[in-house]
C-alpha cells in the first residue's frame, strides 16, 4: 500500500519505518527541510533502540522516503497518517492547531478518496473537527480515522511490530477495510484489531494512559504508607501483581511518572472531563500524588542533612524519564535537580544517553561526568533517578572508594536491602525500610 506520514517526530518516524518494514511504500513529510535532508541522507534524528536498523534497511530497499513537499507525498498515497504534535495549550487542553492546519492543507491537495488517520493523541471530538475542516475545503470523498498509538519509548519498534492490540475508530466501511489490511501483518499472532467509532477510539488512548498513571500513583501512595507502617512495597507489589486481575506491570513505585505522554494525557483528560461538566476526582488525585512524589527524594535528602544542603555534593545517576531513552521531557530528574540547586547543593550527573539534552536545559550549573564512577568522585551521597541497567550492579569497590560517605538515595529501588546492609551503606529507597 502507498502511505504518507505527516510529521516525522517520534511517533511519525516509528510509524513510517515500521509500516515500510512490512512492504508498504511510505513517504514521510516534514516542514523542517533540514531534518528532511538529514533523513534523506540516512541519518536518524532520534534515538530509539532497533529503529536505526529498520530505518536504514527500508531506505536502502527503496520503501521509505522523505520530503518536505506535502502535495507530492499525498499524490499517490491512499492512507495519510497525521503524526503531528498536540502540545498542551495554556489551559491544559491539547493544542490542535498543527493537526487542523494539516487537515486544511490536505483538503486543498487531494483529488481522490483518501483515508486520513490521526496517530497523534487528540481529545475526543477531534476526528469530527478534522472532518469539518476537510468538508469546508474539499468536495472529494474522504474518511477520518482515529488510530491511537500505544508505543512505549525504548521499545516502540517492538510495540509497533507486535502490538497488544490495534484500535481503529471509523464507521466508514472502505476505510475500515483498508486499515484492517494494513495492520493484518502486525497481528498475525492473534492479537485483536478492535474497530469502533471515532470518539470511543480517541477516548481509549486517554483512558489507557490515565489508567496506567493511576496504577503508578496508587502504588506510590502504597509505598508512602509502607514506610509509615514498616512494610516493604516490593513485597506488596509482588503480592498484588500475582493476581491476574491486577497484573504485574506498572506497579513500580518511584519518583513519579514523567515523559511526554502520561503527564500531558492525564491533564488533558481531566480537563476534557471538566469541560463536559464532569469532575473526574480520581484523575485529580493521580496528578496531586505525582506532584508530591516527584519531591519525595529531595525531602528524604533534606531530612538526612537536617535541612541544610548548602555546599553538599551529590552525584546523580540517571536523568532520562526512564531507561533506554534520551528523552527528558517531564523527567523527575529535572525537577529534582532544580530543587537541589535551589537548596545550594553541588551536582555531578551521569546518564548513558540523556546528557546532551540535559545540558541544553540546565546548562553549566552542574557537572556532567564522563561516566557513572566519575560522577561519584568525592560526593556526599549518590542519588539514583533512572533505572538504567548499568546502575543495577555497580562496582561497590569503586563506590566505596570514591564516595565521601556511604550514602545512597534510590528513587528506583534498584538494590537489595540485605546487600546494602552487608555493604554498610545508609540506603534510603521508596516504600522500603531505611538501612542505616
Ligand atoms: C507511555 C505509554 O506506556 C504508551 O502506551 C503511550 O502510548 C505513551 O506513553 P512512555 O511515555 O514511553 O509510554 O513511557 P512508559 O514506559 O509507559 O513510562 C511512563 C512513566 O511511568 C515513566 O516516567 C516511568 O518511570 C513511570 N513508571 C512506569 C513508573 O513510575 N512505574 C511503573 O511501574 C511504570
Amino acid at each position: 500500500m502507498k502511505i504518507a506520514v505527516v510529521g516525522t517526530g517520534y511517533v511519525g518516524l516509528v510509524t513510517g519505518t515500521c509500516l515500510a518494514e512490512t512492504g508498504n511504500q511510505v513517504i514521510c513529510v516534514d516542514i523542517n527541510e533540514k531534518k528532511v535532508k538529514m533523513m534523506q541522507e540516512g541519518k536518524l534524528p532520534i534515538y530509539e533502540p532497533g529503529l536505526e536498523l529498520l530505518f536504514t534497511r527500508n531506505i536502502n530497499q527503496g520503501r521509505l522516503h522523505f520530503t518536505s513537499n506535502l502535495a507530492a507525498a499525498l499524490e499517490e498515497s491512499k492512507i495519510i497518517f497525521l503524526a503531528l504534535p498536540t502540545p498542551p495549550g495554556g489551559d491544559g487542553a491539547a493544542d490542535l492547531s498543527y493537526v487542523l492546519g494539516a487537515a486544511k492543507d490536505i483538503a486543498g491537495l487531494i483529488k481522490e478518496y483518501k483515508v486520513i488517520v490521526t496517530k497523534s493523541t487528540v481529545p475526543v471530538g477531534t476526528a469530527d473537527k478534522i472532518t469539518a475542516v476537510l468538508q469546508e475545503h474539499t468536495n472529494i470523498e474522504f474518511a477520518v480515522v482515529s488510530n491511537p498509538e500505544f508505543l512505549r519509548e525504548g521499545v516502540a519498534v517492538e510495540d509497533f511490530m507486535k502490538p497488544d492490540r490495534i484500535v481503529i475508530g471509523t464507521l466508514d466501511e472502505r476505510a475500515r477495510k483498508l486499515m484492517g489490511e494494513l495492520y493484518a501483518p502486525y497481528v498475525r499472532q492473534g492479537n485483536p484489531v478492535i474497530f469502533m467509532d471515532q470518539r470511543s477510539s480517541e477516548l481509549t488512548k486517554y483512558a489507557a494512559n490515565s489508567f496506567l498513571a493511576t496504577k503508578i500513583s496508587f502504588m506510590n501512595e502504597i509505598a508512602n504508607l509502607c514506610e509509615l507502617v514498616g512494610a516493604d512495597v516490593d513485597m506488596v507489589r509482588r503480592g498484588i501483581g500475582a493476581d491476574n486481575r491486577i497484573g504485574r506491570r506498572f506497579l513500580f513505585s518511584g519518583i513519579g511518572y514523567g515523559g511526554s505522554c502520561f503527564p500531558k494525557d492525564v491533564q488533558a483528560l481531566a480537563k476534557s472531563a471538566k469541560e463536559n461538566n464532569y469532575d473526574f476526582k480520581i484523575l485529580n488525585a493521580v496528578m496531586d500524588v505525582n506532584d508530591i512524589q516527584r519531591a519525595i527524594l529531595v525531602e528524604k535528602v533534606k531530612n538526612y542533612y537536617k535541612g541544610d544542603l548548602k555546599g553538599k555534593k551529590f552525584a546523580i545517576w540517571g536523568l532520562a524519564f526512564k531507561p533506554e531513552t534520551d528523552d527528558i521531557r517531564e523527567a523527575p530528574a529535572l525537577y529534582i535537580i532544580d530543587k537541589l540547586l535551589n537548596e545550594g547543593a553541588v551536582l555531578s550527573v551521569f546518564d548513558p544517553e540523556a546528557m546532551e539534552n540535559v545540558k541544553g536545559v540546565v546548562g553549566d550549573k552542574i557537572y556532567y561526568a564522563n561516566n557513572q564512577y566519575d560522577a561519584i568522585e568525592g560526593a556526599d551521597a549518590l542519588l539514583i533517578l533512572t533505572e538504567w541497567s548499568v546502575f543495577r550492579t555497580p562496582d561497590f569497590e569503586q563506590l566505596d572508594a570514591k564516595l565521601k560517605a556511604k550514602v545512597i538515595f534510590d528513587g528506583r529501588n534498584l538494590y537489595d536491602i540485605q546487600k546494602m546492609i552487608d555493604c554498610g551503606y545508609y540506603y534510603n529507597s521508596i516504600g522500603r525500610k531505611v538501612v542505616s
